[in-house]
């Protein structure tokens, strides 16, 4: 039997066979604006409600910033959960030199050790269930090479798997398309890849699609997907 862990995004479970599975990484892949931070929030607060702990690694904004999204955007207390040890953010910020260094290996191995290292403590220290890294992007962008980013990021996952937490990374995808074949980095090595898009047309329409879920008979169809005060919401389709 698969053991399932809840999304925290309304109606999405329902068509996860009930969430994520236990253990695995999950992509959640989509432009610029498409609701993914607040995915990872949505996902974490969760887990704190339910008594599991999360890790929150950000590549790109403050602690915060992210506590004062969740307010402005759900009503959500993340500081008191910070306060509580539920939920800890760490900044993972890549160390882009203004300089030309001749070091640009030893600087990505530093880095990508630091990240690893830093969610392995702080994830003990709070015994977290759950991990967040958004976005890796960031540090894609910071390797710069395709095959040293790919070892990178491989990496990354399978440290994060050793914790035994499930994993949720984000990756942002150029406004034209959907990243696909060659282009796409972290696909192939996650359990899970969700992606979120977002068609401006009369009426806003934001979309999910779960493209790929390791033992799960999941939904293929191009789901509404909404934001409410009280939080993300996969609107169902009859
Ligand atoms: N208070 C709010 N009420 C309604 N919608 C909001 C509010 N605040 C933000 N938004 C919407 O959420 C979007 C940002 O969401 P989010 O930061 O989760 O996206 P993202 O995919 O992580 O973006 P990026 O790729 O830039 O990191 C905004 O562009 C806006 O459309
Ligand atoms: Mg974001």
């Amino acid at each position: 039997m698969v053991e399932r862990i809840p999304s925290g995004i309304d109606g999405l479970d329902k068509i996860l066979c009930g969430g994520f599975v236990k253990g695995s990484n999950v992509l959640v892949a989509g432009k610029s604006g498409t609701l993914k931070t607040s995915f990872c929030l949505s996902y974490l607060y969760e887990g704190a409600k339910r008594g599991e702990p999360g890790v929150f690694v950000s590549t790109e904004e403050t602690e915060d910033d992210l506590i004062e999204d969740a307010r402005a955007m759900f009503g959500w207390d993340l500081r008191d959960l910070v306060n509580k040890r539920l939920i800890k953010f760490v900044s993972m910020v890549p160390p882009y030199s203004a300089k030309e260094t001749n070091d640009v290996e030893k600087l990505i191995k530093a880095y990508v050790n630091d990240v690893i290292t830093s969610i392995a403590s702080v994830s003990q220290e709070i015994g977290a269930k759950r991990i967040v890294i958004d976005s890796v992007s960031m540090i894609e962008m910071f390797i710069q090479n395709r095959y040293m980013s790919r070892i990178a990021l491989m990496s990354i996952l399978r440290n994060m798997k050793s914790l035994g937490a499930t994993t949720m990374v984000t990756e942002g995808v150029p406004e034209k398309q959907m990243l696909t074949g060659d282009e796409a980095l972290v696909e192939f090595v996650v359990d899970a890849v969700l992606k979120l898009d977002f068609v401006p047309s009369a009426r806003d329409t934001r979309t999910l699609t779960v493209s790929k879920m390791r033992r799960t008979n999941h939904s293929t169809l191009i789901h509404p997907f909404s934001l409410s005060p009280g939080g993300l919401r996969l609107l169902e389709i009859k």
